[in-house]
Formats: structure tokens, C-alpha cells, sequence
């Protein structure tokens, strides 16, 4: 299969990029770097991502931008944030994404735990990952010659290390690497894949 990966240059996509490269074609797609370059938040950016790229088999999004804030602090740049970034740019992907991935392909988005299971300052990035999971539950009832999944990672190893926390009760990029390996080569349509689930 020919994959496209957007955020193949982060944390979790450099790792679902070295384990899917072992049995399938890679095309990386990051904001700075990458064998193609794309803006999330920017649907012209999207098209001539994909018009670069051409057609692909099957399309991973490990990109998508939200921060963390006090829910009193929480501005109206930190919800435009979530909502342009992570939630309508992966939602984008998949409306200008899906002229471009072949019959019987698939999208797989990211969405993250925190939709179920939230902690203080993490009200936007809940909101869109709830939406996320909605959006693809719904979107499958309509989609018959395409598959879409999420996947909802639990906080990452690496990631945690990165925020001088101790990672121990983390799973490691490799593990969360896994589970898009599962929705890319399995024929689920419509579901959550919880990493927590897969390890
Ligand atoms: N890491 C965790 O613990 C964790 C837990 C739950 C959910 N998640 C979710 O998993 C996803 C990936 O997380 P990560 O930790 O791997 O992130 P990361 O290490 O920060 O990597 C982000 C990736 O997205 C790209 N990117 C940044 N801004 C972009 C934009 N505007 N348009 C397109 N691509 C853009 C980056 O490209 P450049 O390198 O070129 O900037 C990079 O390839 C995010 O949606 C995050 O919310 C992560």
C-alpha cells in the first residue's frame, strides 16, 4: 500500500512511519519537514498536499493542534486553536482526502483519551476529540468504499519525558504506533481504537 502520513515527522508518526515502512510504501507529511509539507488549518494547503502526493491507499493523521489551559484561562485563540486545528483540519483531510484514496482504502484520524477520560486544562482538547469520535461514527454509516477510524492514544512515553514527567504509567510511541498499524491493515469502519485497548 502506498500511506500517506501527516505528522510523520512527530512523536507517534515518525513511529507508525518506521513500522508501516516495513511492509508498505511512506509518504511523510509534516508542517516543516516531511517528503511534503501541509498546514492542518489551511484547506488550500490540504489540496496541494494531495495533488502533490496523488492517490494513496490509505491516509494516517498523527497531527493536530491543541493546547493545554485552566479552563478560566481558556481564550478564544485556544478553542479557534482545537477547533480550525485539530478537529476541522483532520475533518478536512478527510472531505478533500477522500478523491484521492483508492476504492476499499482508509483514513485514519487521531483523537486521544482525553475525550473519556479528561484532566483539569484539557477542556478544548476533550471537545474536539469527542467530536472526532462522533464525527467518525457518523461518517462511516455513509461511506462505503472508504474506511474511517480513530485512534485515541494514551499519553505518550516520549511525549511525557519531554514534559520532565515521570513516564512509567505512559505508553511508549511504539505501542501507540501499533494500533495504527491495526486500523490501517484491519477492516474496522467507524470506530475509536483505544490504545489503551492494544497493550
Ligand atoms: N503524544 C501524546 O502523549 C498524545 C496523547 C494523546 C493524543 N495525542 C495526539 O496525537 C497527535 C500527535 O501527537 P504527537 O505527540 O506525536 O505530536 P508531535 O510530536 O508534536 O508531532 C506533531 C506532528 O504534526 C505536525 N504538525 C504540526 N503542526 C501542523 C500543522 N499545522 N499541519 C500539519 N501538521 C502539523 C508536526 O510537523 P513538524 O514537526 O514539521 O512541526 C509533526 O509531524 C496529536 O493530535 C495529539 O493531540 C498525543
Amino acid at each position: 500500500m502506498k500511506i500517506l502520513i501527516i505528522g510523520a515527522t512527530g512523536t507517534i508518526g515518525k513511529a507508525a512511519a518506521k513500522l508501516l515502512s516495513e511492509k508498505h510504501e511512506i509518504v511523510a507529511a509534516g508542517y516543516s519537514d516531511g517528503d511534503v509539507k501541509v498546514d492542518l488549518g489551511n484547506p488550500e494547503s490540504i489540496k496541494a498536499m494531495f495533488e502533490q502526493v496523488g492517490e494513496v491507499d490509505a491516509v494516517v493523521c498523527s497531527a493536530g493542534l491543541a493546547n493545554f489551559a485552566p479552563l478560566a484561562l481558556h481564550s478564544d485563540q485556544d478553542f479557534e486553536l482545537a477547533l480550525n486545528n485539530k478537529l476541522m483540519g483532520q475533518i478536512n483531510l478527510f472531505r478533500i482526502g477522500q478523491n484521492y484514496i483508492t476504492q476499499q482504502g482508509s483514513i485514519t484520524l487521531t483523537s486521544g483519551i482525553l475525550s473519556r477520560q479528561p484532566m483539569p486544562g484539557s477542556a478544548s482538547i476533550s471537545m474536539v476529540n469527542g467530536a472526532l469520535e462522533s464525527f467518525v461514527k457518523a461518517a462511516a454509516l455513509e461511506l462505503e468504499q472508504l474506511r474511517i477510524n480513530v485512534v485515541a492514544p494514551g499519553f505518550v512515553k516520549e511525549t511525557m519525558v519531554m514534559m520532565g514527567m515521570d513516564p512509567s504509567s505512559g505508553i511508549s510511541a511504539a505501542d501507540t504506533a501499533k494500533v495504527y498499524a491495526v486500523a490501517v491493515n484491519g477492516n474496522m469502519h467507524g470506530e475509536t481504537l483505544d490504545v489503551i485497548d492494544y497493550v
